[in-house]
């Protein structure tokens, strides 16, 4: 069984596998819960040291500033293999300390899912960060890699709450 209804996992243009569309998706809908271990920065960096990466590839989702991680190779299911793209059809929102990926326009069958990671990892430390963290997504916006800026820092868009009696 899929994790999703929404989607199944198979080989992507963008990077190794993506998750493609398997019914036509309404603008709004939740695809699929970020799932996986939760752990604090110092363990992310030990799990997944960047120096000792030729071409950065994890599967975790950053959260409060990149303090914490979710580990989706521990655990996790089929959101981890949603891709980054600069030009996303979804979003990652964040719902009572759970994240959820959530299509932000109307998508079609067969389209790749994609969010954008919005990485503040320190990439510039590194001399090859520009190779290392290349975004592959084809998008005409494409910024070239899948860090976002130093200072506009990441803010996962938290769930509007529901109304009372609702
Ligand atoms: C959560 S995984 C996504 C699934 C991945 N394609 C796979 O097969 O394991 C995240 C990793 O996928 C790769 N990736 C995702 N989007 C990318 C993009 N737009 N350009 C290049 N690599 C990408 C990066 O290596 C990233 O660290
Ligand atoms: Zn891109």
């Amino acid at each position: 069984m899929p994790d999703s209804p929404y989607f199944v996992v198979r080989g992507s243009d963008i990077q190794g596998k993506g998750a493609f569309a398997t019914k036509a998706i309404r603008k709004g809908t939740r695809v699929i819960e970020y799932t996986g271990q939760i752990i604090p920065e110092d363990e992310a960096d030990r799990r997944y040291d960047d120096s000792k990466m030729k071409r950065h590839h994890t599967f975790l989702f950053q959260m409060c500033d990149g303090a914490v991680a979710i580990d989706a190779a521990v655990g996790g299911n089929d959101a981890r293999f949603i891709n980054h793209s600069c030009d996303p059809n979804c979003e990652p929102v964040e719902d009572r300390g759970r994240i959820f990926i959530e299509a932000i326009r109307s998508i079609k069958v067969g389209e790749e899912l994609t969010y954008n990671y919005g990485l503040t990892g320190e990439g510039d430390e590194h001399d090859d960060w520009k190779e290392k963290y290349r975004c592959n997504c084809g998008a005409p916006n494409c910024s070239g890699n899948m860090l976002i800026k130093p200072k506009k820092k990441r803010v996962v868009k938290k769930a509007a709450k529901k109304k009372a009696g609702k």
